[in-house]
C-alpha cells in the first residue's frame, strides 16, 4: 500500500516548476514588461512599468538631515537620517496602521500619518525645522513627477477610500495643511523596490535592480531612457528607474497554467481578487496561508494528523509566513520548530511523519516562490544585457527564509544568459535610506540647477 508521505510527494508535484514552465514564464514576463513601456501598449498591458522619474542613482556624495516616511509593508514607519562624510546614522519609529485606518478613509489615513509624523519631529527636536521629506509609498504609482503620484490600485490587504485615481503627494500635504503646524519640503516618493535599488546603489555602484519579497512583490531596474516611450521628463539623460510592479504579472490570466486550487483560494479570498496574482503566489502575505490550505487539504485526504486537524488548522489566516522559515530552519532530521509550530496550532498530536510532511508542503511553497521570484529576475537581468549587476533585495521572507538566497542565486545562474555576471545583495533599510537618498539627490539638483 502507498504510504501517506508518498501520496502527499505526488499531491505536491504541482507546486513544482519545471524549467520549461520557467521559460515559458519569462518569456511571457519579458513581452509584458515591453508592452508596459510601449507608448501604444502600456494603457492594456498588465505588469505597468511605472516611470519614477529617478534618472541619477546616488553618488556617495549626499549629506544632510532628511526625513522618511515608509508607507506599505507591515508598519508604518517615520524616520531622521543624516547622510554625512563617513558616517550615516538614522533613528525611526514604527506606528500601527489599526487596520480600521487601512480600510477607512484617505483623508483619516493621511491625518494619521502626519499625526505620527508631527509627533516624531517633537521626539527628536525637529519639530520647527523645514526639511526635506522622501516618501516610501509602496503601491502602484503612476507618477507624473518625482513629487506626484497618482494611486492606482491598493494592495496587501488596504482599501482606504478616496485615493485610487488621487495624487498621494497630495493628500499628504492637505493632511499637513489640516494640522498647519508642520513645515516640510516632500522632495520625492518612491517606491520600496525603488528605494532598494538607491540604498543598494549607494553602496554598490554596480546595483541596477531593486527587488522586495516581503508582504508583497516588486521590481525596480535601470532602463535605457530610449526605452521608455511615455517618457516626458528632462531629456539627455541615458538612464531612468523603472517600477515594474511585476506583483501584478498573471493579473490576466498568463500563470494559469502554473496555479494551483491554493492560489486561487488564496485569490479568491482576498480583499482584491483577480489582482495581484504573481505577489500571491511569492510573497509574505499569502505564502503561509497557501501552506495552510494545503496541509487542510491533506487533513481531509486522512495524509496528516490522522485525519484529525485543529480549530486553528482550519481558521484562516493562523499560519503566518514567518512559520514557513521557521519549520525550514530545522536541520535534517530535526523536526524543533516544526514541533512548535504545530503545538501552536493545536496539533500536539502529530507525529514525526506528519512533521516530515508538513516541512515538505513548505519546501514546495517556498521554492515555488524563490522559483518565480528568480524568473523575474533573471527576466531582468536578460533585458538588460550587461556584463555584470548587483541585485538590491530587501523584504521579510528574503530576509529571514534561511534557504531563499541560495535557492534563488542556484535558478538565476541558469537562467541568465551566458556571461552575465550577478550577485544578490541583503539590503540594509532600502526604503528609509532610500527615501532619504531619493530627497537628497532631489536637493543636490535642486542647488546645481538654483
Ligand atoms: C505593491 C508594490 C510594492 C510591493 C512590495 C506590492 O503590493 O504593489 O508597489 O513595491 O508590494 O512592498
Amino acid at each position: 500500500m502507498r504510504q501517506a508521505r508518498d501520496i502527499i510527494r505526488e499531491e505536491c508535484e504541482i507546486l513544482h516548476l519545471t524549467d520549461k514552465q520557467i521559460r515559458e514564464i519569462m518569456s511571457r514576463l519579458h513581452n509584458d514588461l515591453i508592452k508596459g513601456l510601449g507608448k501604444d501598449t502600456h494603457a492594456t498591458s498588465i505588469v505597468k512599468c511605472w516611470l519614477t522619474y529617478i534618472q541619477d542613482l546616488p553618488n556617495g556624495k549626499e549629506r544632510g538631515k532628511f526625513l522618511a516616511l515608509d508607507l506599505g509593508g507591515t508598519n508604518f514607519r517615520v524616520l531622521i537620517i543624516n547622510l554625512g562624510e563617513n558616517h550615516f546614522d538614522m533613528q525611526s519609529k514604527i506606528y500601527a496602521i489599526p487596520s480600521h485606518i487601512m480600510t477607512g478613509t484617505g483623508v483619516a489615513l493621511f491625518d494619521h500619518i502626519a499625526e505620527c509624523l508631527a509627533n516624531f519631529m517633537k521626539e527628536h527636536n525637529v519639530y520647527e525645522e523645514r526639511l526635506a521629506l522622501g516618501f516610501t509609498f509602496s503601491f502602484p504609482l503612476k507618477q507624473l513627477g518625482l513629487t506626484k503620484g497618482i494611486l492606482q490600485r491598493w494592495t496587501k490587504g488596504f482599501s482606504c477610500s478616496g485615493v485610487v485615481g488621487e495624487d498621494v503627494v497630495q493628500g499628504l500635504k492637505d493632511a499637513i495643511a489640516r494640522r498647519g503646524d508642520l513645515s516640510l519640503s516632500v522632495m520625492g516618493i518612491l517606491n520600496d523596490a525603488t528605494g532598494t535599488l538607491m540604498s543598494c546603489a549607494h553602496k554598490e555602484p554596480h546595483c541596477r535592480i531593486g527587488v522586495i519579497i516581503g508582504t508583497g512583490s516588486n521590481a525596480c531596474y535601470v532602463e535605457k531612457t530610449e526605452n521608455c516611450e511615455l517618457f516626458d521628463g528632462e531629456p539627455g539623460k541615458p538612464d531612468l528607474l523603472i517600477n515594474t510592479e511585476w506583483g501584478a504579472f498573471g493579473d490576466d490570466g498568463t500563470l494559469d497554467f502554473v496555479r494551483t486550487e491554493f492560489d486561487r483560494e488564496v485569490d479568491s479570498n482576498s480583499i482584491n481578487p483577480g489582482k495581484q496574482i504573481q505577489e500571491k503566489m511569492i510573497s509574505g502575505m499569502y505564502m503561509g496561508e497557501l501552506v495552510r490550505l494545503a496541509l487542510v487539504k491533506f487533513t481531509k485526504m486522512g495524509l496528516l494528523f490522522g485525519g484529525h486537524g485543529s480549530d486553528l488548522l482550519f481558521q484562516r489566516g493562523s499560519f503566518y509566513t514567518k512559520y514557513v522559515s521557521e519549520i525550514e530552519s530545522d536541520k535534517p532530521g530535526d523536526f524543533t520548530s516544526c514541533m512548535e509550530v504545530l503545538e501552536e496550532l493545536g496539533l500536539s498530536h502529530a507525529t514525526e511523519a506528519d512533521m516530515a510532511g508538513v516541512r515538505h508542503v513548505c519546501e514546495c511553497i517556498s521554492r515555488r516562490a524563490a522559483h518565480l521570484v528568480s524568473a523575474g529576475i533573471a527576466t531582468l537581468l536578460n533585458k538588460m544585457n550587461e556584463p555584470r549587476v548587483t541585485v538590491g533585495i530587501d523584504g521579510s521572507v528574503y530576509r529571514f527564509h534561511p534557504h531563499f538566497h541560495t535557492l534563488m542565486c542556484e535558478k538565476i545562474a541558469q537562467l541568465v544568459r551566458p556571461g552575465i555576471q550577478f550577485d544578490l545583495m541583503l539590503s540594509e533599510d532600502g526604503s528609509g535610506r532610500g527615501a532619504a537618498l531619493v530627497a537628497a539627490v532631489a536637493c543636490r539638483q535642486r542647488l546645481q540647477f538654483a
